[in-house]
C-alpha cells in the first residue's frame, strides 16, 4: 500500500488552475487529477497512469485487485473505465477529442491509451457534466418514494453511447423483489465468506471508504470477525426495495474491454444523474456470486446480454459525502 496518505483535498480541483500555456504532459496530468475522482469498487482506487506527449495510457493496478469479491476482475475493469471518462470528459471541456485505443483485453497493464487532439468529439459529452465531476458522489441512503420520471430516464439513457453497451430499468414490483431477494442470498453468501470479510475489511480498516481512524478499525474489526450477513441482507434489500429503478448495464461480449466501456458508460450516467438530483448507488454482490448473476440474467430481456454493473437510481434528501483518494502521484508511472 503507498506511503501518502487519503485526503479529500484531491475534490477542490477547479478548471481556473488547467495549465493553458503548459505543455501537453503538464495538461494531460491536469487532467488526471479529475480522473482519480471516479467512484470504484471498495474505494480500491484501482489505476495507474503513464503520461506521455500527448499520450496517457491507462492500466489496471493488480495490486489493488479485490481477488475475493471480484474474482473475474469484472469490476477491477468497470473501475478503470470510470476513470477513463473522467478524464475525456475533462479532455473534452478543455478543448480536446480525446481519442482512445483499447488493448489486448487480457493485459491489465495497458488497457486504454488516451490520446489528447485538439478538436470537436463526434459525440460531444454534454458540458454539465465537467461541474459533476467533483461534485458526484455515491449515496447509501435509502431512496425516497418517488419515481423516475420518463424525461429523465430518456436522458440517462441518452448519455449511453457504447453500441456494445445496453442500459436496462428495472421498475416492475415484482422484478425488484426479486432483485431484492437476490441480494439479501448474495449478502449471506458474501459475508460467510472468511476471505471476503477480510478483504472488504482491509478497506474499510485503511479509511478508503470514508471513517475515521477510530471508526474504520471498529468497522474493520466487526466485518471480519461478527456474523453480520442477516443484517447485511436485510439493510440492502430494503435499499434496492425503495429505489424506483433498479438499473443494469450490459454488454453482449464479457470481456475486460467491454468492461471498460461500461464503467465509462455506467460514470457518464453518474455524472448526469449527478447534475439532475438523482442519486446513484452500485450494488454488486448479486454480480459477484456467477450463480447469482445468471439468475439476474434471467429477469432482463432474452437479448440483454451478460449483467456487467448494477445500480439503484433515486431520490434522497441527504447529501452524499466524498470519500477521500490517494493523491495523483500515487497513481503516476513515469513515462
Ligand atoms: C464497479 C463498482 C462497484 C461498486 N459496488 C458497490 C457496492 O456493492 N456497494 C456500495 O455501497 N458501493 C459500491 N460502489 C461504490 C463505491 O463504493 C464508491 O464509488 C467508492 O466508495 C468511492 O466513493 P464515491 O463514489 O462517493 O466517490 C461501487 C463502485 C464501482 C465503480
Amino acid at each position: 500500500m503507498p506511503a501518502a496518505s487519503l485526503t479529500r483535498s484531491v475534490w477542490d480541483v477547479t478548471a481556473d488552475d488547467f495549465p493553458t500555456d503548459g505543455t501537453r504532459e503538464e495538461q494531460a496530468r491536469f487532467l488526471l487529477r479529475y480522473a482519480i475522482l471516479a467512484p470504484s469498487s471498495h474505494n480500491s482506487q484501482p489505476w495507474t497512469f503513464e503520461v506521455g506527449g500527448n499520450e496517457i495510457r491507462i492500466a489496471a493496478d493488480e495490486s489493488r485487485w479485490l481477488d475475493a469479491a471480484d474474482p473475474d476482475r469484472r469490476e477491477l475493469y468497470i473501475s478503470v473505465g470510470c476513470a477513463v471518462e473522467n478524464c475525456c470528459v475533462a479532455a473534452e471541456h478543455f478543448g480536446f477529442d480525446p481519442e482512445l485505443e483499447y488493448h489486448d483485453p487480457g493485459s491489465a497493464d495497458n488497457v486504454v491509451t488516451v490520446t489528447l487532439e485538439k478538436g470537436e468529439p463526434a459525440n460531444p459529452s454534454p458540458p454539465e457534466l465537467v461541474d459533476a465531476l467533483t461534485t458526484r458522489a455515491t449515496s447509501h441512503e435509502v431512496f425516497e418514494d418517488r419515481a423516475l420520471g420518463p424525461e429523465t430516464r430518456e436522458r440517462l439513457r441518452d448519455v449511453v453511447h457504447e453500441t456494445d453497451v445496453t442500459l436496462h430499468f428495472v421498475d416492475d414490483p415484482e422484478a425488484k423483489g426479486t432483485i431484492s431477494e437476490l441480494q439479501a442470498e448474495a449478502d449471506r453468501l458474501q459475508m460467510d465468506d472468511p476471505e471476503y470479510r477480510t478483504e472488504l475489511g482491509h478497506w474499510i480498516g485503511n479509511g478508503a471508504l470514508g471513517s475515521s481512524w477510530l471508526a474504520a478499525r471498529i468497522g474493520q474489526a466487526v466485518v471480519t470477525h461478527l456474523d453480520i450477513g442477516d443484517r447485511e441482507a436485510k439493510k440492502n434489500s430494503k435499499l434496492i426495495q425503495s429505489a424506483p429503478v433498479v438499473a443494469v448495464l450490459t454488454t453482449g461480449v464479457d470481456d475486460p474491454t467491454a468492461r471498460v466501456r461500461t464503467g465509462q458508460a455506467f460514470e457518464r450516467i453518474a455524472l448526469l444523474a449527478s447534475t439532475e438530483g438523482v442519486a446513484v448507488h452500485p450494488i454488486s454482490q448479486t454480480l459477484e456470486r456467477p450463480e447469482m448473476r445468471e439468475r439476474l440474467e434471467h429477469l432482463l430481456p432474452d437479448d440483454a446480454g451478460r449483467p456487467q454493473h448494477l445500480f439503484r437510481l433515486g431520490y434522497t434528501d441527504g447529501e452524499a459525502e466524498h470519500t477521500p483518494r490517494w493523491p495523483l502521484e500515487t497513481f503516476l508511472a513515469q513515462a
